[in-house]
């Protein structure tokens, strides 16, 4: 049996620890917001926290997270610690209508609050670095990186 948080809630399986995070997510626990992309570490699609740093669920055996805390797309709103029923970077997403598909956009999500956990207050470099291997076959790159800057003005001068 292997115990670990996700979206603070204790969560225990009886998985083969060399079983992806990404399918306990989807497929035990019916948190499908996490996405599969290209199931390599390449693409982004399936990025959540674990510990508070961004990770590749597909590539995580959920062996290696056992004890952790994870936090998906479904539990960010909650990090933000203010009882609101958006994280600033989900709100900011709204304001800039940033996704086109959507297919890539909780792992665009959580990989940007990793970011703003890291660099509260980020340079266009640091977005474009940060960010930079989180694919979107749509191309809302600029939408992305200007819903960050949002979130970022929000949560350092108290918007939203
Ligand atoms: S599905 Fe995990 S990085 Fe692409
Ligand atoms: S919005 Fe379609 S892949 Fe990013």
């Amino acid at each position: 049996m292997i115990s670990f948080l996700v979206n603070n809630g204790d969560v225990q399986v009886d998985a083969p620890g060399d079983t992806p995070l990404l399918w306990i997510l989807r497929d035990w626990l019916n948190l499908t917001g996490t996405k599969f992309g290209c199931g390599v570490a390449q693409c982004g699609a399936c990025t959540v926290h674990v510990d508070g740093q961004a990770r590749r669920s597909c590539v995580t055996p959920v062996a290696s997270v056992a004890g952790s805390a994870v936090t998906t797309v479904e539990g960010l709103a909650a990090t933000a610690g203010d009882g609101r029923e958006r994280h600033p970077l989900q709100a900011a997403w709204i304001e800039v209508q940033a996704p086109q598909c959507g297919y890539c956009q909780s792992g665009q999500l959580m990989q940007a609050a990793a970011l703003l956990g890291e660099t509260p207050d980020p340079s266009d470099d640091d977005i474009r670095n940060g960010m930079a291997a989180n694919l979107c076959r749509c191309m809302a790159y600029v939408r992305i990186r200007k819903a960050i800057k949002l979130a970022a003005q929000a949560q350092n001068g108290g918007r939203r």
